[in-house]
Order: structure tokens, then sequence, then C-alpha cells
């Protein structure tokens, strides 16, 4: 199974794609933790994302496609799921050219969506691994020991991006350039919207619904 998780900023799209990919046997491909990846070992990619991103802004499309494009097609006979990838229109069709291009193709398209509110509270109180990248949140997902992992130990932190004024950035840009693939993909045999204002448990059973239905 291929799929392609999207939706705004803090709507769980790492959270929960991390689980399913895990359940489903999948590759979980998130741009966001690969750009990071590349700014954090200061490669030729991070170092020209990363103003883009402390900015809130989207990478240049050529710098993205072609980081995702390494690792498709580079996966093997397993199946993928994309955690922020396409972002917009022009990269919903390079994705449609690569994967015409392998003789492969997206099975499930799924739109997750929450209400502002809701993002802006997600995303303010996000803690993250530095070691494995699993995410916590002060109020919903505390860790057992505060600042530390319950996974691997290591330190919990606060990115960047999660600041008042990126987030509220990252949500126009959103608004104007991700939004639209609803338009583009809202036809396809594979599209399924899921509710993510819930709780996390509750989510991940819709999502995993709306994959395997
Ligand atoms: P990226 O890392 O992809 O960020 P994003 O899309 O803004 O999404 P987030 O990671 O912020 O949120 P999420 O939906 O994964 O939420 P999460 O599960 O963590 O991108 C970062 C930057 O990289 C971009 O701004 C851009 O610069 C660049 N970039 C990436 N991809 C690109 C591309 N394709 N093209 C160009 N540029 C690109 O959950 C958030 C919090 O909420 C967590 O604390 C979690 O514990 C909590 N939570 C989750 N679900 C629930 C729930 N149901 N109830 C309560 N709390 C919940």
């Amino acid at each position: 199974m291929n799929l392609v998780l999207f939706g705004p900023p803090g709507v769980g799209k790492g959270t929960q794609g991390m689980r399913l990919a895990q359940e489903e046997g999948l590759a979980h491909l998130a741009t966001g933790d690969i750009l990071r990846a590349a700014v954090r070992d200061g490669t030729e990619y991070g170092k020209r994302a990363k103003a883009f991103m402390d900015g809130g802004k989207l990478v240049p499309d050529e710098i993205v496609v072609g980081m995702i494009e390494e690792r498709i097609t580079g996966n093997g006979d397993a199946g993928f799921l994309l955690d922020g990838f396409p972002r917009n229109v022009a990269q919903a069709r390079a994705l449609e050219a690569m994967l015409d291009g392998h003789g492969m193709h997206l099975d499930r398209v799924v739109f997750m969506h929450a209400p502002e509110d809701a993002l802006i509270e997600r995303l303010s109180g996000r803690l993250i691994c530095r070691a494995c990248g699993f995410s916590f949140h002060r109020q919903y997902s505390p860790p057992r020991v505060a600042g530390r992992c319950d996974r691997c130990g290591v330190e919990l932190y606060q990115r960047d991006d999660d600041r008042a004024e990126v987030i509220a950035e990252r949500l126009k840009v959103y608004r104007a350039q991700t939004e639209p693939l609803l338009a583009y993909y809202r036809d396809a045999p594979g599209f399924r919207q899921v509710d993510a204002a819930g709780e996390m448990q509750a989510v991940f059973a819709d999502l995993k619904q709306a994959v395997e239905d």
C-alpha cells in the first residue's frame, strides 16, 4: 500500500503516521523530519532549507522533490506513507509523474482536519525527542519523566518553528499553498477524510478504518 497523509500543521500527521506506518509495515517518509535531519547534519540541502523552515515558508520544490524521489524509489517492495509531501499542487504533479515513471500508484490519499484553535494548542505544547523524533505534548501526552523521552530517555526539545509567530505563518502558508490539494485530490478514488479533532486513540481508529476500508 502507498499512501499520502495531508492536512494542516499540528493536525497529527506525524504522531498518527508513525504509528500507522509501523502497524501496516510501511516506510514512514516525512519530509519535515528528512529536512530537519539535513539541517542538523549540515548537508548542502539542509543549508539551503534552513531559512525557509525557520520562517515557516515552504522549502523550494526542487529540493524536496529530489529528496523524496530517492526514498520512494529506493524503498524496495515495501509500501510507503508520505507525511508532509506533497505540500502544493506542483509537488502533487511531480509525485504523480515519478510514480508513473516507476509503474507505481497511490492507493489512498487521506486528508486530516481539525479546527485552527486546536492546531495552535497542539503545536505550542509539542515536545520532540532529539534521538527518535517521537512527539509528546505538555498537556495531551506528557512524558513520564519531565523533559525526557519515554522510549529512549533522551532529552526533549521544542521545534524552532513551534513559536507563536512562526505557527501563524505556517498556517497562512498552509491555507494558500497546501489547502488547494483538497480540490486536486477530492475526486480521486482513494481519497478519504478524517476528522482529527478528537483524542488520539479515536483519531487513530478512524484513520486506520479510512485506510483499510
Ligand atoms: P513538517 O515537519 O511537515 O511540519 P507540519 O506539516 O507543519 O506538520 P507538523 O509536524 O507541525 O504537525 P503534524 O501534523 O505532524 O502534528 P504532530 O503529529 O506532530 O514541516 C516543517 C517545515 O519543513 C515546513 O514548514 C517547511 O518549511 C518544510 N517542509 C516539509 N515538507 C515540505 C514540503 N513537502 N515542501 C516544502 N517544504 C516542506 O502533532 C502535533 C502535536 O499535537 C504533538 O505534540 C502531538 O502529541 C499532539 N497531538 C497529535 N494528535 C493529537 C490529538 N488527537 N489530540 C491531542 N494532541 C494531539
